[in-house]
């Protein structure tokens, strides 16, 4: 009966807004749960876009400083777009969960959904932010989930509503993914490659479509789905990227042994538009809170349907193998790591970002402090946050600092900064001119460089 009733108001709905009724549709409030680097960048760039942005979150402190336009993230541009929608009013931060869902028209949920230790994604505070607006619904709202949630977990969400006894007439449940990279969070909001909006509901689907006409007018497709397909549709994203990775680093490996250059072989590669050129840069594996996490959360969404996932498994398997490469590299040059200094360069997952979550680092330090070395780390912004793990070992203020009197340095994470290798005789500062360069930031033709020896990942 339900299914009849739904055919015919999509019936009904399709003819109306094809007679443009509801694509003019007013959205005045959007609130905005969760003010993680998704959320905060959720709710900055539609403020930006021109709508009243409420953002929520149960802690205090960060919300008072974020009203004070204080950001304690990296993302480049945030700050001052957060800024500037404080100041034209446009963006609004509290802690009062209830008031800003019953002003808003739209209420995204953006909450972590971080892994479990069976690797299954954890959802206590999702459903938390479900309950809070179950009992805050007062007129028609559109639920938006844009956190990462298993498959299922829209429909579940409006089930777990109804049995809560929150009126169907009170909500519709939208599933709005993000594909947003951290270091280029606010540019990929702005220029995406696609929209994702999955739901029952047509009218829903199209308000959220048409949240962002501002950037479909630049022919940006929007596709619209069911909730479980636009849910796949994320984690399989993120799953095949992370397969790209995986299976460049495993050429990388190859040309090491067979003497091809890994450089030039991606390079190629991602000339045929069938496979694309990005995503194909060998490393030491990835890291980060979404890929690990997202692969993870598949596999046991796939396992939990009888479904066993071997390629995303053999990936994940190899980027565990990858992330020992680059200490690996260095036993081959110094025999035995007890008593040496070593400087690791790069502890954050990537370069333009302080997160440490994750992190290839992590296991290099795990394995050094393990081989009995001392170690001098430096990152241009994420030593602070390494410090919370690591609380022991040398943290260095400068790539000079970290490199004097070394046995080695570890090149971990791309930044930049570490070019300036190139620049000057750094050797000389080092006890040993041996460096390990496992995210191949170095021109090894660089003069300078000469007086070094240089491992590369996927270079003899
Ligand atoms: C990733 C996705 O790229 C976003 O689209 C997605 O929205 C996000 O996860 C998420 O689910 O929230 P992010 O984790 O910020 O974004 O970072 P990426 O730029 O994707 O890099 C992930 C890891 O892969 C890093 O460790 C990076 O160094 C590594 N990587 C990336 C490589 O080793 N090689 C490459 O060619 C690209």
């Amino acid at each position: 009966m339900n299914k009849i009733k739904k055919i015919i108001s999509l019936f009904f709905f399709t003819i109306l807004f094809h007679n443009g009724i509801f694509s003019q549709a007013k959205i005045s409030t959007i609130a905005v749960i969760g003010t993680g680097y998704v959320g905060l960048v959720t709710g900055t760039c539609f403020a930006h876009l021109g709508y009243s942005v409420i953002c929520v979150d149960i802690d205090e402190k960060k919300i008072n400083e974020l009203k004070k336009g204080i950001v304690s993230i990296y993302e480049p541009q945030l700050t001052d777009l957060l800024r500037k929608e404080l100041s034209r009013q446009k963006l609004f931060f509290t802690t009062h969960a209830e008031k800003a869902i019953k002003q808003a028209d739209i209420v995204f949920i953006a909450v972590d959904t971080p892994m479990n230790d069976d690797g299954n994604a954890y959802m206590g505070y999702l459903n938390t932010a479900l309950e809070t607006i179950g009992k805050a619904l007062q007129k028609k709202t559109i639920i938006c989930i844009k956190s990462t949630v298993p498959i299922g977990t829209t429909d579940y969400a409006e089930q777990l509503l109804l049995s809560h006894n929150v009126s169907s007439d009170l909500f519709d449940m939208v599933m709005n993914p993000e594909f947003l990279r951290e270091g280029s969070a606010v540019y990929d909001f702005l220029n995406p490659d696609r929209i994702v909006v999955g739901s029952h509901s047509f009218e829903a689907a199209h308000t959220i479509k048409n949240l962002y006409e501002p950037l479909l007018q630049e022919k940006i497709p929007c596709v619209l789905v069911d909730p479980a397909t636009a849910e796949t549709i994320k984690y399989a994203s993120n799953s095949f990227l992370a397969v790209k990775i995986s299976f460049i680093n495993e050429i990388a490996n190859l040309c090491e042994k067979t003497g091809a250059d890994i450089c030039q072989v991606s390079h190629a590669m991602g000339l045929d538009k069938r496979i694309g050129s990005y995503f194909l840069k060998h490393g030491p594996g990835f890291g980060g809170s979404c890929f690990p996490k997202d692969c993870n959360a598949l596999l046991h969404i796939a396992k939990n349907h009888g479904v066993i996932l071997r390629t995303l498994a053999a990936c994940l398997q190899t980027n565990q193998e990858q992330r020992t490469v680059p200490v690996k590299k260095l036993l081959e040059h110094l025999v035995s790591l007890d008593g040496t200094t070593i400087a690791v360069l790069g502890l954050s997952f990537k370069a333009g970002t302080n997160d440490i979550r994750n992190s290839c680092a992590i296991t290099t330090l795990e394995l050094l402090q393990k081989h009995g070395a001392h170690i001098k780390a430096y990152d241009p912004i994420a030593n602070n946050a390494m410090q919370k793990l690591f609380p022991d070992i040398q943290y260095c203020n400068s790539l000079e600092t970290a490199l004097c009197g070394c046995d080695a340095a570890i090149i971990m994470t791309d930044w930049c900064e570490f070019k300036q290798l190139e620049n000057a005789p750094y050797h000389q500062i080092m006890k040993r001119p041996l460096i390990i360069d496992a995210c191949n930031v170095l021109d090894c033709k660089n003069r300078f460089l000469q007086h070094f020896v240089i491992s590369k990942i996927g270079k003899r």
